[in-house]
């Protein structure tokens, strides 16, 4: 038994519009849930989200941040704009925003310091793809995302969450099994052990992302080091949301 409390995050990407967001979610108003709940829309939608669940328990991220605070980077969105807007989280390092807008781990460690900074809670997302599992590489690519891209932080008590999402399970509907995710993982909270210490490593809530499902989520999170689930397609789908949470 440990005393990280359980965490779903929904990611929903480049998805809308507002009315497909709100149904997603419109069962969970005036509801209590063991586990805290947190949905990650799109930028343009995270206020109308506020507003629209402000009678319920779910928290809400951004699916990204700037590396900048402030000055001219068009387009660009600061941890203090979102603090203020009302974020509690921040996705940073998804493996679409590595793969497709040039994301590093040295932009994650910037990203992670600045939301850090403005008190949001870094969700930092880490895993292999294809090729490097099939090379036998997992474990190296994911020390290195995650010491590089936690140089020099100091990491209070559960100020972090690292999401481990392995590249070939997003989207796919091949998830890793509940065996293969624990592994995974129990190596994630050993490594952050050695570098920050027992005590910081059994703080710090580890989710798995990938093809997260009703069907699949309660025995992914029966695992010991598995603390959470950030799921993507099943989110937007209330039927497959709900019983997701509700399992956590
Ligand atoms: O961040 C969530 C994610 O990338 C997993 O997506 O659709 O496989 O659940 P999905």
């Amino acid at each position: 038994m440990n005393a990280r409390r359980p965490i779903v995050i929904a990611n929903w990407k480049l998805n809308g519009g507002i009315d497909l967001l709100c149904s997603s979610v419109a069962s969970f108003i005036g509801k209590h849930y063991e586990a805290e709940i947190v949905v990650c829309p799109p930028y343009i939608y995270i206020r109308d989200m506020l507003n629209f669940l402000q009678h319920s328990e779910i928290n809400i991220g951004s699916q990204n941040v700037s590396k900048y605070a402030s000055g001219a980077y068009t387009g660009e969105t600061s941890a203090q704009m979102l603090k203020e807007a009302g974020c509690k989280y921040c996705l940073i390092g998804h493996s679409e925003r590595r793969a497709m807008f040039r994301e590093n781990n040295a932009s994650c460690q910037i990203k992670v310091q600045r939301a850090l900074e403005n008190g949001l809670t870094p969700v930092l997302c880490v895993g292999e793809n294809q090729q490097e599992r099939e090379n036998n590489v997992t474990k190296d690519v994911l020390i290195r995302q995650i010491t590089e891209s936690l140089e020099g932080i100091k990491l209070e008590d559960g100020s972090i969450c690292i999401a481990y999402e392995p590249v070939w399970a997003i989207g796919t509907g091949k998830a890793a099994t509940p065996e293969m995710a624990q592994e995974v993982h129990q190596f994630i909270r050993h490594e952050l052990s050695a570098q920050y210490g027992e005590t910081q490593a059994q703080s710090i809530r580890l989710l798995y992302g990938g093809s997260v499902n009703k069907d699949n989520a309660k025995q992914l999170l029966t695992q010991t080091d598995i603390d959470g689930l950030l799921v993507g397609g099943a989110s937007l789908d209330p039927d497959h949301f709900l019983t997701i949470c509700q399992q956590a």
